[in-house]
């Protein structure tokens, strides 16, 4: 049998299909990330058309903006009428409902690809050796969460009303202060341990005119010790950073501290993407394989819902209802209440 080496193909084999097109994917990727980042997606959703290239706005590169669309234009997001205008493409609709999953792992997580050969070296795997752009992910979680957890969240938490709301690894402070619009009497507090997610929230809630009612906090939910601001907190919220509980003796030690911090809490609301442990396929899932990906190069612990609910059970809390998701693939909502012992 000759090895693949001997029997290279031809290059007419790979210069085009499906290996070309791996490229180009990956081109095509970064260029939705741009497209979002720079409006251009907002743009042609609403307006339903685009110039191609900067059309006359010199604060952006033409050619950087007719690269983008030309890319998105192959990967058939947008098409490009008579090198003048830019109007939705056949996949246009998905991929702007999927942008979020785009901007999360390109803007916020695409460093992380370019080094890892370097810390795929054990050695390379100490102190600060990775770095992210956390109000990327925290903008990307947002449009992640929008579609679906949002939504599932309005409803599960119209009965009882919420009084006062904790939110763990707040990111971009949207949430609260869409929890604060269903429940005008309500207040709320955010953790964050990034200060460019701190930054990002404390911006959102200045525009919303919610300072008086929301207060935000820099500090690490693995930490939190009894605050004053959490004494009257009954709602708990903690949704895309759960796995950053684990490993297991960590997670529960998180889970029973959480019970402390917050004394008067009557539900803890846990929402996370899971491993999967099938080998991926052809129906692998948007963000399953970037989730997965980003989650080993940073060497943190991914928990499968088995492990969830053992811990949930060791921690004193008790499970009251699971709600799987669509978007994201593989999440689920957890709804806690403390176990009376
Ligand atoms: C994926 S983002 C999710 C943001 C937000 N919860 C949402 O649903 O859009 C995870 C957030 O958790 C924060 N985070 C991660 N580990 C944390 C920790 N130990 N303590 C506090 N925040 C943490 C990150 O800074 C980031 O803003």
């Amino acid at each position: 049998m000759s090895s693949p080496k001997e029997s290279s193909p031809a290059p007419a084999d790979w210069v085009r299909g499906p290996v070309a097109d791996l490229f180009s994917s990956y081109v095509a990727t970064a260029a939705l990330s741009t497209a979002h980042q720079l409006g251009i997606l907002d743009q042609l959703a609403e307006h339903g058309q685009a110039p191609f290239g900067n059309g006359g706005d010199d604060r952006l590169s033409d050619t950087v903006v007719r690269s983008v669309h030309r890319t998105l234009h192959w990967a058939r997001v947008v098409e490009i009428k008579d090198d003048e205008a830019v109007i939705p493409g056949p996949l246009f609709a998905e991929a702007y409902a999927a942008r979020g999953y785009f901007y999360w792992l390109v803007k916020g997580c695409g460093e992380l690809f370019s080094i890892a050969p370097d810390v795929a070296l054990t050695e390379r795997r100490t102190g600060d050796f990775y770095h992210r752009d956390m109000r990327a992910v925290a903008v990307g979680s947002r449009l992640i969460g929008d579609e679906e957890v949002e939504p599932l969240f309005d409803r599960i938490l119209a009965d009882p009303p919420v009084e006062k709301v904790a939110d763990l690894g707040c990111g971009s402070g949207q949430r609260l202060i869409r929890i604060l619009g269903n429940h005008p009497g309500a207040r709320g507090v955010g953790v964050d341990i990034s200060t460019a997610a701190v930054r990002l929230a404390t911006e959102s809630v200045e525009s919303a005119g919610l300072t008086d009612r929301i207060t935000l906090l820099q500090g690490d939910v693995l930490a939190l010790e009894p605050h004053p601001e959490f004494a009257d907190v009954d709602t708990v919220t903690c949704v895309f950073m759960g796995h950053d509980f684990w490993p297991y003796d960590s997670c529960v030690q998180t889970l029973r501290r959480l019970r402390t911090a917050f004394p008067a809490a009557r539900r803890l609301f846990i929402c996370d993407v899971v491993r999967t442990s099938d080998l991926p396929g052809p129906d692998t899932t948007v963000f399953t394989l970037g989730f997965e990906a980003v989650h080993a190069l940073m060497g943190d612990y991914l928990p499968t819902l088995d492990q969830w609910h053992e811990a949930f059970g060791e921690a004193g809390w008790e499970c009251r209802t699971v709600q799987p998701t669509t978007t994201p693939p593989n999440g689920y909502l957890f709804e806690l209440i403390p176990r009376a012992d």
